[in-house]
């Protein structure tokens, strides 16, 4: 065992440790200046929420929620005297909350609050309360845990509603009644989902059961915060575990009801097709296992969107789904527009990818020409290893053999990618005639001819007929000319 793996196993001792003993170990710097300026200004004060979570699980956080008893702008600025004078504090006196960065950390005070909401607001009636008070207002008992950063007590974890046990056990659940804190605010029935996927955690019964009975309620929260808490679910490690929940508990239908249409399998003449929903979450599954890359993510989730208006069945070729790549190139457009998800070169990579995934597909079954090659690299230019990966996260057959079978004929259009790629330079390839050089030459006038002449040398060099230099290209416009009866000057 090295010293890098003595070390941390001896932490997850400590905190294991620390956990039964109900203290939570508080070692950066910060929390000695909070004890301080608490101290200063004698108010009981507590770390609160996400950090005492994530502190728990042994998970990196960037953010620290302190609540104090009393004024926590008041508490923030004693801090952030203690830090430096010059340090600037942003506060909200309306909401009775102080935020400012240190060393990286976000941190945010407020004084512990009793909130009530009314059914048809979003405003919540805010009262000042007890710590408890602030505790029950919470989304979930792992997130109610708080720790004192007084002298007395520093480090001591209050758990007034079992987290610790939820912890380890690995539960979601609600501090009050499940429909309480879900009708005080809907976006928890998505965070619920959200937590389970990203700590794998089980949504204890009761709790499902009130999201399933609250789901229509997600219609009055923002959809900037319902895609946040989504596209968290999709960047996790098995992101189908979220889409399974949010379409058992009926959340998908009113989020994303896109992808809700993809369920299912329709059978004629005894035939049926794949189950759209559950193929392209393990696509999604197998790719999240290759990268982080949210937006690569997306094209997963989009790539057979467009299946169900695709959807035919042909006596002699049984179902299929013509086109829809194409179609869900133009419904990735309409749903990122919806989820308010970035309109600019993030959708076009996700259009393009869409577009593309069926490309590589015919090149691996065949044999691979060199021109075929050619032609998927000027389409997919730099996003042509994206492609790949997506391609073939995309094969799910239960078939093992099919899959080795496709994944090394994958591997072979790989090695020939690169090998044209280091030849040929397609890539970024830019015609070497431009269409000013050719209507010099011929004295045209910007015309369709032009047009056609630039193809044809890219359709050249693409086939491999000329290499790709201005050589041969030139040589091949003047012939081109020539042949549709022009002159030179
Ligand atoms: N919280 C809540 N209800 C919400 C949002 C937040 O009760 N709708 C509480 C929870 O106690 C939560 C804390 O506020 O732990 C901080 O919220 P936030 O920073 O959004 O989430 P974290 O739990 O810190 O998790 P993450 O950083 O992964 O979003």
């Amino acid at each position: 065992m090295n010293i890098q793996s003595t070390f941390n196993c001896l932490c997850t001792f400590v905190t294991y440790f620390c956990a039964l003993m109900k203290k939570i170990q508080l070692q950066h710097p910060i929390f000695h200046k909070v004890q301080q300026a608490a101290e200063n200004l004698q108010l009981e004060s507590f770390v609160v929420g996400g950090f005492v979570r994530d502190q728990l699980l042994g998970r990196e956080s960037k953010d620290i929620d302190f609540v104090c008893v009393g004024s926590g702008i008041d508490l923030a600025h004693e801090v952030a005297r203690l830090i430096s004078p010059k340090l600037k504090v942003n506060f909200f006196k309306t909401y009775g909350t102080a935020q400012f960065v240190w060393d990286g950390w976000e941190l945010e005070f407020v004084g512990a609050r009793k909130e009530s909401y009314q059914e048809h607001s979003r405003n919540p009636i805010v009262e000042n309360g007890s710590l408890t008070d602030d505790q029950n207002r919470r989304d979930f008992t792992i997130n109610a845990l708080a720790a004192a950063v007084n002298k007395g007590n520093f480090g001591q974890i209050i758990d007034p509603f079992q987290g610790l046990k939820d912890l380890d056990n690995g539960v979601i659940r609600t501090p009050l009644d499940p429909d309480i804190t879900f009708s005080d605010d809907p976006l928890r029935m998505l965070r619920a989902i959200r937590f389970a996927t990203q700590l794998n955690f089980h949504i204890e019964e009761k709790t499902l059961q009130a999201i399933q009975r609250n789901a229509k309620r997600i219609e009055i929260i923002s959809q900037e915060r319902i895609t946040t808490e989504l596209n968290k679910i999709i960047l996790a490690a098995s992101p189908s575990i979220g889409f399974k929940l949010l379409d058992e508990t009926g959340l998908l239908a009113y989020i994303f009801p896109e992808m809700t249409a993809l369920k299912g399998v329709e059978y004629v003449n005894k035939q049926g097709h794949k189950d759209n929903f559950y193929h392209t979450l393990q696509v999604l599954d197998n790719l999240a296992a290759n990268t982080d890359n949210l937006w690569l993510r997306w094209a997963a989730i989009l790539h057979d969107i467009g299946k169900p208006k695709s959807k035919r069945f042909e006596e002699n070729n049984g179902w299929t789904f013509h086109g829809h790549e194409v179609i869900g190139e133009r419904m990735a457009k309409q749903i990122f527009k919806k989820l308010k998800l970035p309109l600019n070169q993030e959708l076009k990579y996700v259009q393009k990818l869409v577009r593309m995934h069926l490309r590589p597909i015919p090149i691996a079954r065949d044999e691979i020409s060199d021109s075929a090659i050619r032609r998927l690299l000027f389409d997919a230019g730099d996003d042509i290893d994206d492609l790949m990966l997506l391609c073939e996260a995309d094969i799910t057959s239960k078939n093992e053999a099919k899959v080795k079978r496709i994944l090394q004929n994958f591997r072979i259009v790989r090695i020939k990618l690169k090998e044209i790629e280091e030849k040929d330079r397609i890539r970024n390839f830019e015609p070497p005639i431009s269409g000013e050089l050719i209507m010099e030459t011929f004295q045209l006038n910007p015309c369709r001819e032009v047009g056609m002449i630039k193809n044809q040398i890219k359709d050249a060099i693409l086939d491999g007929e000329i290499a790709n230099n201005f050589e041969e290209a030139k040589a091949l416009m003047l012939k081109l000319g020539i042949e549709m009866g022009m002159k030179t000057k």
